[in-house]
């Protein structure tokens, strides 16, 4: 459904994306980023507030829906950082190779469809010595909660285009070539349990043991 795709879906993450504990969260580890960062699924902008722009040379933030691109302009506009929008042709990330010192990833790794063909475009891009920071939501250790997500999971993925609630997202990442560097978690709301438990931490690139440098 287009309409609700590029009009309603961005108006409901922009309401419902950033209750205080998020929030709060956001302006831990959004400062983090350095150098050249790349944001992938920008959404409607909230985190362009917390770059520093001491330490921060530009932003490309990808977002492949028009409609989030119309609300993190207005966010794009209040800030003095060089933000630079990406489309996202055909999945593949169009930046080069080992170009940009960290990537974020907010509450978009339980989105992307192909997840991990995603995270091995983050992989590829990454500066050997990057970071990629992380703040996202999906599986919970608890059984009785597991329970929930999956009964559930079919309604976050229609109100919010394709979001999964059972995602084990550090796996994920692991799975993609990265070591979790220091990783927290928690359940950022009581209700609805299920769709908010979250970690959020930073990752970085393992030598690809094909390459010569890691042998
Ligand atoms: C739930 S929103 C999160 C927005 C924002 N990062 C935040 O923290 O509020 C997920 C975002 O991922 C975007 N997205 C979906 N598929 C994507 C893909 N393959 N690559 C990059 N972003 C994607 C969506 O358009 C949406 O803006």
């Amino acid at each position: 459904m287009p309409f609700y795709r590029d009009h309603v879906y961005p108006r409901l993450v922009r309401l419902l994306g950033d209750p205080e504990p998020v929030r709060e969260i956001r302006k831990r580890i959004v400062p983090l980023a350095r150098g050249e960062v790349l944001k992938i699924g920008v959404g409607p902008g909230v985190n362009f507030a917390y770059y520093d722009p001491a330490r921060v040379s530009k932003v490309h933030a990808l977002e492949p829906n028009a409609g989030m691109i119309r609300l993190a302009e207005r966010q794009r506009r209040r800030t003095e950082l060089d933000i630079a929008f990406l489309d996202l042709p055909g999945e593949g990330i169009p930046l080069g190779d080992g170009s940009v010192d960290t990537v974020v990833s907010t509450f978009t790794l339980c989105t992307i469809s192909g997840v991990a063909d995603a995270l091995r475009g983050v992989r590829r891009v990454l500066r050997p010595g990057g970071t990629l920071i992380f703040f996202e939501h999906g599986r919970s250790p608890d059984p009785r909660v597991r329970r929930w997500q999956e009964w559930t999971e079919p309604i976050p993925h229609w109100l919010f285009e394709g979001c999964h609630v059972t995602r084990d997202v550090p796996s994920l990442i692991e799975q993609a070539g990265f070591r979790i560097e220091r990783m927290e978690t928690a359940y950022l709301a009581r209700f609805p349990k299920a769709w908010t438990h979250c970690w959020w931490g930073s990752a970085v690139p393992q030598p690809d043991p094909r390459s010569p440098q890691a042998s």
